[in-house]
């Protein structure tokens, strides 16, 4: 079966946030399953520097009035076809931002023309390739479905994605003859209350809809997740699934990690102490043998950053020390630093991103603290559970789903693997820390917890399996 996936993020060549490594991670778990997936995505900067040799193998002569062509790729195992259109892509500045972080005001026409470049592909633009289904994620490929809807090609089954819900894609309405779409195609598809929402775009015209985690698919069901789409969504519960995302097991893999300051599996545990040293070198912590929690996050309310900041004293006076790599927000940066300033020896922070660094942490930290609001998935517990790094996790979405409690009944059975606690106060971080610092007292019990969280099958295995069952049953559907 031939996939065409469309996303505008893609490990290892451009990376915001999680929706990237799972672009670029899930195409690899699927050749096992028989699928070939091609992923479609923008020639920003970074994308064409690494694509040096690649091929074009199509031209469009007006992508809603833009020209671009289609370069055709291999790179680290995963086909790519990349929109090469400078006038849209060729920026300094992030995916999504100008160097002063304000989103580009041409991302409505950026994207869209990104989503459209896929119906195109999925309509038989690439010559000798046509994909059986279209495999489309977050609101930056949502249109793909919508042009698919309403274009006369023969109609090929698609699929959403949802990463995170709060990300919507919300324009004005005034820009929709932008589009290219037909007028009646507002209506049905797009509007919401006198807005555009791509995202909404794409949960109205796909034949499915799936989200990251099983908790999650339930969650944006409900007013308090489903940031104004819970109706919508709920009106297509039959089509909708969740899939927990899994990790690349061979970026993510503390016996090979060329990362990390001593390569270790989990009968070597002891071996931990040298990443440990390192870390705490990097982020100036006293060599003391209190557990260090470490954070890798985006600096967002949505991750409970703003609560980390309130518990930063609890931390230190709990015995522990915190090391915290990240970037966002800046009152949360600034109230971050404040903490590590206040607490010299305990508390360190590196403001930036830094993938190598997010290695060592988790090769060296006791825990991985995760305090999220919402969380469709989330990866760090995974790599957490991957290197022993026992992630300490806010139950909700995919951390409630991919972390056992250390409650006495796990601990008995020997299933625990994290610690939870319920998300949104600072009152149930404060306890969560401090249980977390009891468990470490006890070599015993949290040498068991770390085993049993590297014993996890945290890889794609069994959810690319899901993946390719439901594109399978699309395309079965359709025929
Ligand atoms: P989200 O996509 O919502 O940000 P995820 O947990 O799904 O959350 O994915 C975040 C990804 O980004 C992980 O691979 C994590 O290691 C990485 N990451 C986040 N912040 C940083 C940072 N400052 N430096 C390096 N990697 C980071
Ligand atoms: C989003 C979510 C995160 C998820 C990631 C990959 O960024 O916030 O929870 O893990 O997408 O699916």
């Amino acid at each position: 079966m031939k996939v065409l996936s469309v996303t505008s993020e893609l490990y290892p060549l451009v990376k915001t946030g999680g929706l990237a490594d799972v672009a670029g991670a899930l195409p690899l778990a699927l050749s096992s399953h028989g699928i070939e997936t091609r992923t479609l995505l923008p020639g920003y900067p970074a994308v064409m520097k690494a694509i040096r040799n690649a091929v074009k193998c199509a031209e469009f002569d007006d992508l809603l009035g833009e020209r671009a062509s289609l370069l055709a790729v291999k790179h680290e195992g995963v086909d790519i076809l990349v929109l090469d259109a400078p006038a849209l892509f060729d920026r300094v500045g992030g995916p999504y931002v100008d160097p002063n972080a304000r989103d580009y005001v041409d991302n409505w026409k950026r994207f869209a023309v990104l989503s459209k470049a896929g119906a195109e592909i999925a309509a038989g633009a690439l010559p000798g390739w046509q994909p059986d289904l279209v495999h489309c994620h977050d609101w930056q490929a949502a249109l793909t479905p919508v042009y698919m809807r309403y274009s006369q090609a023969a109609e090929r089954p698609s699929l959403i994605t949802i990463h995170n819900i709060a990300f919507q894609g919300q324009f004005s309405a005034d820009l929709f003859p932008g589009l290219g779409l037909p007028p009646h195609a507002f209506w049905e598809a797009l509007e919401y209350y006198g807005t555009l929402s791509f995202l909404k775009g794409g949960l109205v015209a796909s034949h499915a809809i799936s989200t990251v985690s099983p908790s999650y698919a339930e969650e944006i069901l409900t007013p308090e997740f489903g940031m104004g789409l819970e109706g919508l969504i709920a009106s297509r519960a039959d089509d909708l699934y969740g899939i927990v995302n899994g990790i690349d097991a061979t970026v993510w893999n503390p016996a090979t990690d060329e990362h990390i300051a001593a390569t270790y599996t989990s009968a070597s545990l002891k071996k931990r102490l040298a990443n440990r040293d390192a870390l705490s070198a990097r982020f100036a912590l006293d060599n003391d043998p209190g557990p260090i929690f470490c954070v890798i996050s985006r600096l967002t309310w949505q991750k409970g950053m703003d609560l980390l900041a309130e518990v930063a004293d609890t931390i230190v006076t709990s015995g522990a020390k915190l090391a915290v790599l990240g970037s966002g927000d800046h009152a949360l940066e600034s109230s971050l630093m404040n903490a590590a300033a206040r607490h010299k020896g305990r508390i360190g922070m590196i403001v930036g991103y830094d993938e190598p660094l997010s290695h060592l942490m988790q090769a060296g930290a006791d825990a991985i603290l995760i305090p999220s609001r919402f969380e469709p998935c989330g990866l760090t517990q995974l790599y957490g559970l991957r290197y022993g790094c026992v992630p300490v996790v806010a139950r909700t979405g995919g951390l409630a789903d991919t972390v056992i409690d250390a409650n006495e009944a796990a601990l008995a059975a020997q299933v625990a693997t994290g610690i939870k606690f319920a998300s949104g106060t600072a009152d149930a971080l404060r306890s969560a820390i401090r249980r977390t610092v009891r468990l470490h007292n006890s070599a015993k019990t949290w040498g068991q917890l770390q085993k049993q969280g590297m014993k996890c099958d945290v890889s794609w295995g069994r959810s690319a399996e899901r993946y390719a069952e439901l594109y399978k049953r699309l395309v079965s559907k359709g025929q």
